[in-house]
């Protein structure tokens, strides 16, 4: 068999060529990195489910008309998608206060926000992904005024989707990071909704319980991780049951 090009290694995925111009193979590890990557560790079988439960929603947000860079999955760790230009933002919509924002304004986690909070941060691995401001986006050319507005109007779209399949399944989108690439067709550029969206990404409590079913599981020592993405996608229909 060909040896296949890596194009990219990242702290979670691997991207190869594809077999078509303007595609990429994706590859899910396990490898799980929290702070920046000072804690890391391999957890066997993170891959498996954030390949399926991203495909499961990007699948859905291109179905009701949200364009992501899902193609199809091709196995259980490797999904085809469309080349982009990332845009160097990752872009956090949260609904209630947890994680950063809550130590930095001093807001309570599990505090509802009065409405949805979208921010932008500079991803820059050697400066922490810091918060930036539009005008910081703007000023340095990272995006334009009409990216960030069709940014803002994916953030709001993906979010609305996200909440409300989560809460059929009782649970709780709390907040999520997305990242978003530039297509061009021509002179034409289109901005879509790319890397991944899993428990990685997100942050999902059990609407009862108000247990953790995300990476916070693995941030702060609260169990087994893949326990946590396995009840999700148990929910979700995505998986049969671990055996
Ligand atoms: O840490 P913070 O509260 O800013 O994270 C907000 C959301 O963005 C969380 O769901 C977190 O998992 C996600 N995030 C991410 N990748 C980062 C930073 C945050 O997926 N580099």
């Amino acid at each position: 068999m060909a040896r296949r090009t890596k194009v990219y290694e990242g702290k979670a995925k691997v991207l190869y060529e594809g077999p078509e111009p303007g595609t990429l193979v994706q590859y899910f590890k396990d490898d799980a990195t929290a702070f920046n990557a000072e804690k890391r560790d391999v957890i066997e079988g993170k891959g498996v489910l954030n390949n399926m439960l991203s495909e499961y929603f990007m699948s859905g947000l291109n179905q009701i008309g949200v364009p992501t860079h899902f193609i199809k999955r091709i196995n259980m760790r490797e999904q085809l998608i469309r080349a982009v230009d990332i845009i160097p933002l990752e872009v956090v919509v949260r609904n209630v206060a947890a994680g950063s924002i809550s130590k930095r304004l001093g807001i309570e986690e599990g505090t509802p926000l009065p409405r949805p909070i979208i921010e932008f941060y500079f991803k820059d691995d050697a400066l922490g992904d810091p918060l930036v401001t539009e005008d910081q986006i703007l000023a340095f050319n990272w995006a334009s005024h009409q990216d960030l507005d069709d940014m803002v109007a994916l953030a709001v779209r993906v979010n609305d989707f996200m909440s409300g399949i989560m809460l059929a399944v009782g649970i709780k989108l709390v907040d999520f990071k997305i990242e978003i690439g530039r297509q061009f067709d021509g002179d034409m550029q289109r901005l879509i909704v790319a890397d991944e969206i899993s428990p990685d990404s997100c942050r999902l409590w059990d609407m009862k319980t108000g247990q953790k079913l995300d990476k916070d599981v693995f941030r702060r020592d609260l169990g087994s991780l893949t326990d946590a993405y396995s009840e999700v996608a148990r929910r979700l229909g995505v998986m049969p049951k671990s055996p």
